[in-house]
């Protein structure tokens, strides 16, 4: 069958863009209309409108028992509409196992601005497996809140038993893990993450300012990454206790783009940094890099980068399903690390986006192995 079967834990704002997407570019490509926002229109065969949602998990009382599309434009979603001429009559959110998903302080905001679980039981492993298998799903997408250590590996724990591989979208650290890859290895099942990396995101951005200043002989001495947004993403990361390795993910990203000179610790300093409830899902980062160049004489960067945070990781997250599928095709078992280091800020094996770019495209052409380079660091 030329179709991908996905489920998603997590109806948030990245699930709505990404569902959006895949209807959106149904219609750009039926009509014939110029595809814009794909670095892939077709990859290994597949449009994206060959990626079908078969299942959906959540444990918001505003999504659970509502039809996908309902859900998906549900409070606290508030991220940008660009398509919603889509139906999901059949396809029902159901409940998932909320262990660490929702953090306490978030009961001090406005119910209609934060997490609300209803009085539905939690689901036991039993009930998600049965829910992949039965959906047919090939590939569970993971969109938890950051710091949810306990619920992704709840679900990872789901997909090694039904056979489902898992795109992890967040920063919990399962992809880059070498004992969790070596078990979706054992198990015989394809995985990509952690840490989506945005198309034109802050990461990405950082990373590449770094590597040619870098690259062309400057000392970088110090550097920050300031973001600030207003959606639920943000509200979460005010807590730091479940920052940890967002911050991990984030700074190793762009300190990997160094080789063996990173910046001492308190050099660099990348994170979110305030929750902004008016700017909704527009996400500003703010970022400085602090070197010298020739004769040792100081030299300073600025820049300021505004985007639309959910639909900026949608592009790389169909990327990453579509490759996900060759994978399985390909019969490949454990992380798909070329294709990670493309699309996650937190894969296996780090690369500069350039080498990551070709042997991306190695894979989707060849289906060549990624040779081993340097180990994310935890
Ligand atoms: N936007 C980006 O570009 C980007 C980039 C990198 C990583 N991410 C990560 O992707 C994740 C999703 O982002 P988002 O903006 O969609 O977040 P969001 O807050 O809008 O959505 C999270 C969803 O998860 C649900 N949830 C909470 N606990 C759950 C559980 N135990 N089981 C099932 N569902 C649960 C919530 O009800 C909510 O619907 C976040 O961790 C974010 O940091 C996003």
């Amino acid at each position: 069958m030329h179709e991908i079967r996905i489920a998603i834990a997590g109806v948030g704002n990245c699930a709505s863009s990404l569902v959006q997407g895949l209807h959106y570019y149904k219609e750009v490509f039926a009509k014939g209309k110029e595809v814009i926002g794909l670095a892939n229109p077709i990859l290994g065969g597949y449009a994206p409108s060959d990626v079908r949602v078969v299942a959906a998990i959540d444990i918001d009382k505003r999504k659970v028992g509502r039809p996908l599309h309902e859900a998906l434009f549900a409070s606290p979603n508030n991220t940008k509409v660009f398509y919603n001429r889509f139906k999901y009559p059949g396809l029902k959110v159901q409940m998932g196992n909320v262990l660490d998903g929702v953090p306490g302080h978030m009961a001090a905001f406005e119910e209609k601005k934060r997490f609300s679980v209803g009085a539905k039981p939690n689901a036991t492993h039993k009930e998600i497996v049965k829910l992949l298998e039965t959906s047919g799903a090939e590939i569970l997408i993971s969109y938890l809140p950051v710091g949810s250590q306990k619920a992704t590996e709840f679900y990872a724990e789901c997909c090694l038993e039904a056979g489902v591989s898992l795109i992890n979208c967040i920063p919990v650290f399962i992809v880059s893990d070498p004992a969790w890859g070596k078990r979706f290895e054992k198990a015989g099942i394809c995985c990509v993450g952690d840490d989506i990396k945005a198309q034109v995101g802050a990461t990405i951005t950082h990373r590449v300012l770094m590597r040619m200043m870098h690259e062309r002989g400057a000392k970088i001495d110090a550097t920050y990454q300031l973001n600030t947004g207003g959606n639920t993403d943000f509200m979460n990361m005010l807590a730091h206790e479940r920052l940890g390795s967002k911050r991990i993910s984030k700074t190793q990203a762009v300190q990997s783009q160094l080789d063996d000179t990173p910046l001492p610790p308190d050099q660099v300093h990348i994170g979110p940094s305030d929750y902004v409830a008016w700017q909704k899902d527009n996400k500003v980062c703010f970022l400085r890099i602090e070197a010298r160049g020739f004769g040792g004489v100081p030299l300073n960067l600025e820049a300021r980068l505004s985007v639309e945070d959910s639909p900026n990781s949608a592009g790389e997250v169909i990327d990453a399903i579509r490759c996900c599928k060759l994978g399985r095709e390909r019969g490949l078992a454990g992380p798909l690390t070329a294709v990670a280091s493309y699309t996650m800020k937190h894969p296996p094996i780090q690369y500069t986006d350039y080498e990551a770019r070709r042997l991306l495209k190695d894979f989707i052409d060849n289906g060549k192995p990624a040779k081993r380079k340097t180990r994310s660091r935890k």
